[in-house]
């Protein structure tokens, strides 16, 4: 797969975008280039099994959104938050141990999102979009044993990403 900076134009023109990669690198060359495109404070889902590739994506996210690379990204299924400095404030969380949408409360949610940067959610469905605030909807499905389709999806038509990265 060629990762093209022009998909950022296609999903914002669309309001969709469906790509398939076919390695783990691909997977993170697809989160850097939304990590370069992003421009200001989004809230950004990523679903999908066990194993989809979703920490994957948030890796790529970070060095795209300018985590150095001496910051490991790792998984916060344990931390449940794990916050990195970037151009924004990267707050990436794993719900995937939360009870209900009442915990988003208690691990502090409601301050993240006042931090205007990027948060980028595993395990969304433990909570809602109308709950998270999701501005992009991106969800990973394993179709093979290194082929994964991501479909992004912009809940909002503002959704702020620069269309040149
Ligand atoms: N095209 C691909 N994209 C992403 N990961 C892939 C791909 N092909 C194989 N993999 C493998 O799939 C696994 C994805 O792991 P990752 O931790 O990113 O999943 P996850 O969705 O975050 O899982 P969890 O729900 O446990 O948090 C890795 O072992 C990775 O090497
Ligand atoms: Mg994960």
């Amino acid at each position: 797969m060629n990762i093209k900076p022009s998909y950022i134009g296609e999903l914002l023109a669309a309001g969709r975008l469906v790509l398939t990669t076919d390695s783990t690198e691909e997977t993170e060359e697809v989160g850097r280039l939304m990590g370069r495109a992003i421009n200001g404070p989004i809230v950004m889902t990523l679903a999908g099994d066990l194993g989809s590739g979703k920490t994957c994506f948030a890796r790529g996210l970070a060095r795209g959104l300018g985590v150095d690379e001496r910051y490991p990204v790792t998984s916060p299924t344990y931390t449940i938050v794990n916050e990195y400095p970037g151009r924004l404030p990267l707050f990436h969380l794993d719900l995937y141990r939360l009870g209900g949408g009442e915990e988003l409360e208690e691990i502090g949610y409601r301050d993240m999102q006042q931090q205007e940067g990027v948060i980028v959610v595993e395990w969304p469905e433990r909570s809602d979009d109308d709950e998270l605030g999701t501005d992009l909807a991106i969800v990973l499905g394993e179709e093979g044993p290194d082929e994964r389709v991501i479909t992004m999806r912009c809940l909002h038509p503002n959704v702020d990403l620069r269309e040149q990265v």
